[in-house]
């Protein structure tokens, strides 16, 4: 075994970073394991820091104090402040790219760019800062159409518009209304892809990568794709819409020139490299970069993982990921995210979780928004509270498990959907 880090920094607090935390404490180099600033179930499992996600000085500080020897960053946010960057000044190996990797996921517009320059599939698109000029491209491209901001905009940026009218009036809200603020300021219009949708994670070193095992997210908050679009409301890996064939179309056609093209910008990008990725009836066709573990993605991908992710987090910051290959269990995995009723809208908070006593060594309940009450009850705090994953032989044992302990969580505002993996199910 190399020589991996014994101490580590977790930042973020969501149930991906839960999955991180779990993952990297399951390593055989038997890491001490930190998280900032973490939630209740994290907190069971590893030492928290009440050091905000976008507390950059904060961050370094406390690695810094606690003798940190890596860090993994979950968020997008961080890794656009600069985090990774600021690590390295003071000597802290980090996983996750520097500000200008995250550039991908910060600018759309930055990223379509960057897919054009290199013959890389994506919906053709226009780039607007004013209203009219938008408009009239509007009118000539036709609905349904996309519109998107560039920035960051907690996932809530994309509108896509199924008639001019909606059109229109999501270019005015970004462009004059001043929704989204500076990161709708300039937009992308872009024509509408229809097909499935899957998340391939890829774990990036320079001009290496190890592409994860593939997973689908159901975005939408309701049964049947219905309702408006949320974090993700469930995942499941692997996605067998990706044959064998057409992962290595996908590879040809999307991952190595992306690969190879952020490589040609001059940027080092050491990390993961999310792509999203439209399946057309005229083939694989990339819809953005994120530039960080997806969420609840990771809820299903890391958990099929035989290998060490310790080994492979830190082999892809040092540049040394050059013949790493995976090993990943035959299993499925089932992830069904547990929410308060209400979200992505306005939802309680506070409300009492209880867990069952026992669960199956293959069901494991990620911890997204929850926090500890003056009674010391694990209580909901986000939007989205818990990621039930379960293991199984057939994606159709994972769902039944993984559906039996939702069952039996108790709490007031539980919501889930009870579709996750429907389509995949009802395809056989
Ligand atoms: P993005 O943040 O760019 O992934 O957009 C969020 C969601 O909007 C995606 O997951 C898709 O479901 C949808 N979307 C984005 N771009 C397009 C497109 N060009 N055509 C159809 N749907 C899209
Ligand atoms: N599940 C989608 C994301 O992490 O952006």
């Amino acid at each position: 075994m190399p020589s991996l880090p014994r101490s580590l920094l977790v930042v973020g607090s969501g149930g991906r970073e839960h999955t991180l935390v779990r993952a990297l404490l399951a390593s055989p180099a038997r890491p001490r394991v930190l998280c900032a600033p973490g939630n209740a179930g994290i907190a069971q499992d590893a030492t928290c820091f009440p050091v905000a996600a976008d507390d950059i000085a904060g961050l370094v500080a406390l690695a810094q104090r606690e003798r940190v020897e890596f860090v993994v960053v979950g968020p997008e946010v961080p890794l656009s402040l600069g985090l990774v960057d600021q690590l390295e000044k003071v000597g802290i190996p980090a996983y996750g790219p520097k500000a200008d990797g995250a550039r991908l996921e910060a600018s759309k517009i930055f990223t379509k760019q960057l897919l054009l320059k290199y013959h890389i599939p994506t919906a053709p698109a226009g780039i607007f800062s004013e209203v009219d000029p938008a408009l009239a491209y509007l009118r000539q491209r036709g609905a349904p159409i996309v519109i998107k901001a560039d920035g960051l905009a907690a996932g809530k940026g994309v509108v896509v518009a199924q008639t001019l009218v909606e059109a229109e009036t999501a270019v005015r809200d970004m462009l004059a209304g001043g929704k989204f603020g500076a990161a709708g300021k300039q937009i992308l219009i872009e024509d509408c892809l229809v097909g499935d949708e899957t998340s391939l994670l890829v774990v990036v070193s320079g001009r290496d990568y190890v592409i994860l095992p593939t997973s689908q997210d159901h975005k939408r908050i309701g049964d049947g794709d219905t309702g408006p679009n949320t974090g993700g409301m469930g995942t499941y890996s692997p996605a067998e819409v990706v044959t064998p064939d057409l992962l290595t179309r996908i590879d040809r056609e999307i991952v190595r020139p992306s690969v190879d093209g952020i490589a040609a910008e001059g940027i080092e990008f050491r990390g993961t490299l999310f792509i999203g990725i439209m399946l057309t009836p005229d083939g694989p066709s990339v819809l953005e970069y994120n530039t960080r573990f997806g969420d609840p993605e990771t809820q299903v991908v890391l958990p099929r993982l035989n290998t060490d992710l310790l080994a492979l987090l830190w082999a892809a910051a040092r540049g040394e990921l050059r013949g790493v290959t995976l090993d990943v269990k035959p299993d499925a995995a089932m992830c069904v995210v547990v929410a308060a009723r209400g979200y992505p809208d306005a939802y309680p908070k506070g409300d009492v979780i209880r867990f069952p006593a026992t669960l199956p060594p293959v069901v494991t309940v990620y911890h997204a928004g929850t926090a500890k009450n003056a009674a010391g009850e694990v209580v909901t705090a986000g939007g989205r509270v818990l990621g039930v994953t379960a293991l199984g032989p057939t994606l159709r044992l994972a769902a039944d498990r993984a559906y039996a302990a939702c069952e039996q969580i108790g709490c007031a505002s539980k919501y889930f959907r009870r579709d996750i993996g429907a389509r995949q199910l009802l395809r056989r």
